[in-house]
């Protein structure tokens, strides 16, 4: 394991010492991918194998680990352009494949996907395989790096998924290179922090981790319907912006509404919202009736995956918001905030929501949010009116009484 670490390069002298120690050989891929101008886009330079669980023609299962890209090619790695963000891959042994594509966004790229694919009619590598073809996965993995830096990862990464294990180490990697020079400023992994945060002796400022860019951007608005048997049932448009604070440090999503699906279903009682993606298992809207004639939103439940992997849940079904006549919808274009717990909030932008009592897919007239507010102040405008009128009257009552008192003196 140490020696894969210390010969990045193959045929020194320290590969042939693993060799030696009986270990098995690792080769180190480095690209360094230049644009029509030769000049450096894309610079990466990583570890990895992969171990492969397959099922046997008499029904048993075998791994088999590959570990040897002596001879990849990098066919089909790309700079980028204005439609199609950079990629790097990657073809070794005997029909395999593994690509990694890159997006940009204002002060961040992120590795977006990462693709593996192996052909288990390659009988030497996949001896005995029952079924004998190309199996594919993916792994949604957006992890943002700031623009300018380059990520760096020494510690293993695992990604676990169907019959697949990638490990991943050493791994430096800067898309969207500037100017052609590749960053010396490095964002290290959590694993890499932390691996160089024991060493402090004194605990002074932290060696300032730079910090993930939350998107600071509104989040695109999104139209969700849910529909029964008669047709539309619920109907909701919203930008949604969910913030989760974990360990004191709060991460921000914006939920893109083009690659959120949305299911539901509606009693006549309670209606449900729930919206997935490929970072969110769910995220639920419950509504409820109450007092026969309001609805409300009852309950809150999410279940996302974080970024290193675990999942994130949280249910809260006692929350008030979003108050409105049934019959009507409730409306509020500006920011508000649904506090589900100390740690999960969602900012809504644009809201629209009508849960109940849809007709033929419309949206019925609707009570604005900033109602909410004059709610407040129209009794208190009309209190305050109502009064001035009073005053009024008495001060001239008064004054007409003086002055018929008055006359009355003078005589
Ligand atoms: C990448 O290639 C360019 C052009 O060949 C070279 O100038 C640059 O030094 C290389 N960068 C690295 C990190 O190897
Ligand atoms: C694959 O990589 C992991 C992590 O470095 C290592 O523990 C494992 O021994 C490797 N397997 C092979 C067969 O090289
Ligand atoms: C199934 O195949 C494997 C490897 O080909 C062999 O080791 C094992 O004995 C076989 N099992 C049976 C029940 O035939
Ligand atoms: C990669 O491209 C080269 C030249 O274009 C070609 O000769 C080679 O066969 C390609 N390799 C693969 C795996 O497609
Ligand atoms: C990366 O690949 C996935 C799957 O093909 C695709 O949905 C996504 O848009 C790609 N991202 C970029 C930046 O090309
Ligand atoms: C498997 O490989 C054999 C020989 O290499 C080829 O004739 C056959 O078409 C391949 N089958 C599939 C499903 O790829
Ligand atoms: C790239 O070059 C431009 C103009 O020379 C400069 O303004 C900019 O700061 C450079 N960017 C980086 C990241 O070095
Ligand atoms: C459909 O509409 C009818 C008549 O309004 C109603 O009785 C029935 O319960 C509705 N069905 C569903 C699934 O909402
Ligand atoms: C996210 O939540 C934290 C803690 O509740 C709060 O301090 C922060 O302002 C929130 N950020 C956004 C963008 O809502
Ligand atoms: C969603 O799709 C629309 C239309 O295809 C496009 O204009 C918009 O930029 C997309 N939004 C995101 C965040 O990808
Ligand atoms: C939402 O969940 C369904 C069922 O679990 C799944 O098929 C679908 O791919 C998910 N949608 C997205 C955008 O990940
Ligand atoms: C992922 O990160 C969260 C928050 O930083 C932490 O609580 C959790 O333990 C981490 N999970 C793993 C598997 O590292």
């Amino acid at each position: 394991m140490v020696c894969f670490r210390l010969s990045p390069a193959p045929g020194s002298g320290l590969f042939l010492l693993c060799l030696v120690l009986g270990a098995v050989s690792s080769y180190a891929l480095e690209l360094n991918l230049t644009n029509s101008e030769k000049a450096t886009c894309l610079y990466a330079k990583w570890q990895m194998n992969f171990t492969i669980r397959y099922e046997t023609t008499n029904k048993t299962f075998k791994t088999v680990t590959i570990s040897d890209h002596g001879t990849a090619t990098y066919n089909g790695s790309f700079c980028g352009d204005d439609h199609n963000g950079p990629k790097i891959a990657v073809q070794f042994g005997s029909g395999f494949s593994w690509t990694v594509n890159f997006t940009k966004e204002l002060s961040a790229y992120s590795i977006d996907s990462i693709f593996f694919s192996y052909n288990t009619n390659d009988s030497t590598t996949f001896p005995d395989a029952k079924e004998k073809e190309v199996f594919t996965i993916y792994d949604r993995v957006t992890f943002p790096i700031p623009l300018n830096d380059i990520f760096r990862c020494n510690s293993l990464s695992t990604i676990e998924q169907n019959n697949v294990v990638q490990h991943y180490w050493d791994v430096h990697v800067q898309a969207f290179v500037q100017n052609g020079t590749v960053s010396t400023k490095e964002f290290l992994c959590d694993k890499d922090k932390t691996a160089t945060t024991v060493v402090p002796v004194i605990p002074t400022t932290a060696p300032a981790p730079t910090t993930t860019p939350t998107p600071k951007e509104k989040p695109e608005v999104g139209s969700y319907a849910v529909k029964n048997s008669n047709g539309t049932c619920l109907l909701a448009t919203m930008g949604l912006q969910l913030n989760i604070t974990q360990d004191k440090v709060a991460s921000v999503f914006n939920i893109n509404p083009n690659t959120t699906d949305v299911t539901g279903s509606c009693h006549p009682q309670t209606a449900l919202l729930r919206l997935n993606g490929s970072n969110i298992k769910y995220l639920d809207f419950v509504f409820a009736v109450k007092n026969e004639n309001r609805f409300y939103l009852k309950e809150v439940s999410v279940s996302m995956y974080l970024v290193n992997g675990s999942v994130f849940s949280i249910t809260n079904n006692n929350l008030s918001y979003w108050d409105a006549p049934l019959g009507s919808s409730y409306m509020c274009n500006k920011e508000q905030t649904v506090s589900v717990s100390g740690t999960f909030q969602i900012n809504t932008f644009d809201l629209r929501v009508q849960p109940f009592s849809v007709m033929e897919g419309k949206y019925s007239t609707a009570q604005d949010c900033s109602a909410d507010d004059d709610n407040f102040l129209v009794p208190i405008a009309v209190g305050a009116a109502l009064a001035g009128v009073l005053i009024l009257v008495l001060l001239a009552y008064f004054i007409g009484l003086k002055r018929h008192h008055a006359g009355y003196e003078q005589f």
